[in-house]
């Protein structure tokens, strides 16, 4: 298979995935809106319009992907933006579609400018222009496409140009999970696991998760690690705890690497205002780690502000941590 094309799912990843809308927990006003549009494109027999989602990591937009296909009865090819190298790359991805298929598009902010360019007249048109040939041989040739639908998702929505995201009919955002909806996730995969879990854990789970249904599912093949070899295999609230903490995973589901974001702001930069760069550089991470992965969760609760001279560390923060205030001015 060609690297611009990824591989299937592990066969584990697969079998978590819902298949269905109605399999699918949590992100309501998402799926509500798909499903009119979807039933809409069914009814007129038309294909789907291109759709962007966009959020922090973890949160479905590949699953919701999945179930677009399937919801829509199409196949679906998976591919990300850094893999796109070549003009050739996308034509051989676009060429090989089935009239109606999904091309899902993986991190879209990632996709090369030059590549960014041929897919416009693509997704208007289902036509790619392609030039073949060098200098004076050089010709521009015409490739008629099935129609499809795209797909794109990406952590970073302020980082796609607007001739892209105008070109997208339907565009969703992904929010952050409630506590309710972790604790069903966890407790469908546990089922799917063939595993027993209280209702207990389940919403111990949840509740260190981040808001986000990969890492309660992550967070669940740990537990259930400890509980085949530390306890009696099925997983109560006491294995869970255990668990958990083993794992350095505090009771708000903050991990190391959050906490030490929030102590480098206290401790080396006075509490903030820092850049992120410098911030990064200090704790040994990349900054796009930080902006896409941490910080989202970490502004949504409080315990950090975005302000335009820098991160600032808050009053809820210093509690968390248990630093007072007055002991570092
Ligand atoms: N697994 C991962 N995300 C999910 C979701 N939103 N609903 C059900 N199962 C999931």
């Amino acid at each position: 298979m060609e690297d611009f094309i990824k591989t299937p799912d592990s066969q584990e990843e697969a079998t978590l995935r819902p298949k269905e809308l109605t399999q699918y927990i949590g992100q309501t006003n998402v799926k509500e809106m798909m499903r009119v549009f979807i039933q809409a494109a069914k009814m007129r027999k038309e294909t789907l319009d291109h759709v962007l989602l966009y959020g922090p990591p973890g949160l479905g937009k590949t699953t919701l992907a999945y179930i677009i296909a399937h919801e829509m009865g199409v196949d679906i090819r998976i591919t990300s933006g850094p893999s796109i190298e070549r003009p050739g790359d996308l034509a051989a991805i676009l060429s090989s579609l089935q009239p109606g298929d999904v091309l899902f598009i993986d991190e879209m902010h990632r996709l090369p400018k030059y590549i960014e360019e041929i897919l416009y007249p693509a997704m208007e048109d289902f036509s790619l222009d392609l030039v073949v040939g060098k200098d004076a041989t050089a010709r521009s040739i015409r490739i008629d496409l099935p129609p499809f639908t795209l797909i794109g998702a990406t952590t970073r929505y302020g980082d796609i140009s607007s001739p892209l995201r105008d070109r997208f009919g339907v565009v969703e955002k992904l929010e952050y999970y409630n506590e309710t909806e972790l604790a069903e996730i966890a407790a469908r995969s546990a089922s799917i696991f063939e595993v027993q879990m209280d209702e207990a854990a389940a919403i111990q789970l949840a509740m260190r998760s981040r808001g986000t249904p990969r890492i309660v599912n992550r967070l669940l093949k740990r537990v259930r690690d400890f509980a085949l070899v530390k306890g009696n295999g099925s997983i109560d609230l006491a294995i869970t705890n255990y668990a958990l903490e083993q794992l350095h995973i505090d009771p708000t589901g903050l991990d190391r690497t959050d906490k030490e974001y929030l102590l480098g702001i206290i401790e080396r930069f006075a509490g903030g205002p820092v850049g992120v760069e410098a911030l990064a550089a200090s704790i040994g991470e990349e900054v796009t780690t930080l902006e896409d992965v941490y910080e989202p969760y970490l502004m949504m609760q409080g315990y950090v502000q975005r302000t335009p001279r820098g991160r600032i560390a808050t009053e809820k923060a210093y509690r968390l941590l248990q630093i007072d205030r007055g002991t570092l001015l």
